[in-house]
């Protein structure tokens, strides 16, 4: 039975939205509650399906959590194994998180190998160069990364060649337990980076430059967990997915428990594209009052415009008057979700790292089929400036980060609903219907 979200487009939006916390702030902070035994505390927690990989991955390695109300609480007093398997690694790449903190606490660590994903290849070069700058012996085999410094981790220089969101997030953890000084030349500068170097500086880890390309800080032995809960950071990928809306649908919406400062890059660009976007501490309202205007949008690392909104701004601009032009600089395969807006009528042209958009095209609902989470995400928003009826499956993709999607657009007006397929023919029916003999 394959779940569907059918959605009837053009109803004009009206109302609140409350933003979650990060999934790319929470992934990390799960996996630094490894390098310090004892209990930590969580609110303002996204619940999203990846969230419960983690704790899934946690539990897994011998600690255990539990919920109350807006609070998550860990225990990673009584680990007793560093190996992360396939099975976690497979359902979610961000596992991968736990091999520098595995590795910083045992001495030692054995992690399954993340295949590609649909949005390209996605090596860990630059994760595992660093722990061997760090000391580290890294061996394959069977497909798992067997990472050992039975001598403990020394602070080292590590220049990375990319800025490199979770070899960042990986190196800083198993620089956080290392004896001596380290530095990390070219780090990646995202806000969830920031809040990871924040949590390490609360275990008691002294750190600074946090937020530039160059972070320095001192290992310590034996951290332990803050002593008041931790609220995760608002999730800016959420809050920039719901500030198109006003001009996928049209309406005004209001976003609450947002972080603008996070934002500043595609601000800039929903505001050339004609969006009117007001901001009050941690409010912010968007309206689409003109016609919207066609851009160019290249994605880059923090603060530059963000491969995670790519997805989302190219349906706003099936909506805008001429060509716009998109380049993916992150990653080599993120415009999957161009055959399904070409599905929905949208008139778009791919050429290697580029995307050509014309608008505005009228888009008709039809069923689309979502290829990873961002996607799904864009085919939510195109969906709503669709004439019709849309069914968008791949939910699975959806759910590991966005937090009651359906119910939060429910919410201001929007005609969505989660249903399953009533017909869904099995290898036999499917024959009978051929009318083949079995
Ligand atoms: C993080 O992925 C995010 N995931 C991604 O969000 C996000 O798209 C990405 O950063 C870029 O902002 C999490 O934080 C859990 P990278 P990450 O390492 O760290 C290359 C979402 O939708 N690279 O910064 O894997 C890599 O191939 C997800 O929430 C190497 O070559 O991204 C890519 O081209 C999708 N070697 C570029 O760097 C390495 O060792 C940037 O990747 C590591 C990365």
């Amino acid at each position: 039975m394959r779940e569907y979200l059918e959605i009837e487009g053009r109803y004009s939006l009206s109302g609140t939205i409350r933003i979650s916390g990060a999934k790319n702030a929470v992934l990390p902070a799960l996996a630094a509650t490894i390098l310090a035994p004892g209990t930590f505390v969580f609110t303002n927690v996204p619940r999203v399906s990846d969230l419960y990989t983690m704790l899934e991955l946690l539990n897994y390695l011998g600690a255990f959590w539990r919920e109350e109300g807006d609070r998550l609480w860990i225990d990673t007093s009584q680990l007793e194994q560093a190996e992360t398997p396939y099975a976690l690694v497979r359902r979610m790449r961000a596992s991968v998180l736990t091999l520098g903190p595995l590795l910083a606490r045992f001495g030692r660590a054995r992690v399954a190998l993340p295949g590609g994903c649909p949005i390209g290849k996605r090596p860990i070069d630059l994760h595992l160069r660093g722990l061997e700058r760090l000391g580290a012996r890294i061996e394959f085999s069977h497909g798992y990364i067997k990472a050992s410094a039975p001598q403990g981790l020394k602070g080292a220089e590590i220049i990375l060649d990319i800025p490199s969101v979770t070899a960042t997030e990986n190196l800083l953890m198993a620089a956080a337990l290392a004896s001596g000084r380290t530095e990390i030349r070219n780090a990646a500068r995202e806000p969830e980076v920031v809040f990871l170097g924040r949590l390490l500086g609360l275990l008691g880890v002294k750190i600074a430059g946090l937020g530039t390309e160059r972070i320095v800080l001192y290992g310590r032995p034996d951290p332990s967990p803050p002593s008041q809960p931790v609220a995760i950071i608002p999730d800016r990928i959420e809050t920039g997915t719901y500030l198109l809306l006003p001009g996928l649908a049209g309406g005004e919406i209001e976003l609450a428990g947002a972080e603008a400062s996070f934002l500043e890059a595609p601000l800039e660009k929903f505001r050339a594209a004609g969006l009117e976007i007001e901001v009050e501490g941690s409010r912010l309202w968007a309206y689409a009052p003109r016609r919207l205007k066609a851009l160019e949008v290249v994605t880059a690392p923090y603060p530059g415009f963000p491969t995670d909104l790519q997805a989302q701004i190219m349906a706003l601009l099936t909506q805008a008057q001429g060509v716009s032009v998109i380049t993916e600089n992150l990653f080599e395969n993120r415009f999957q979700h161009v055959f399904e807006l070409q599905r929905l009528g949208a008139q778009i042209k791919v050429d290697g790292r580029t995307a050509i958009v014309s608008g505005p095209t009228p888009l008709q609902g039809a069923e689309v089929e979502a290829s990873d989470l961002r996607a799904s995400a864009c085919l939510v928003l195109a969906a709503l400036a669709a004439e019709g009826r849309t069914r968008i499956y791949g939910l699975e993709h959806l759910d590991r980060g966005y937090e009651r999607m359906e119910e939060k657009l429910k919410a201001v007006g929007a005609r969505i609903r989660r249903k399953r397929d009533a017909l869904e023919l099995g290898g036999d029916q499917r024959a009978r219907a051929r009318g083949k003999a079995l």
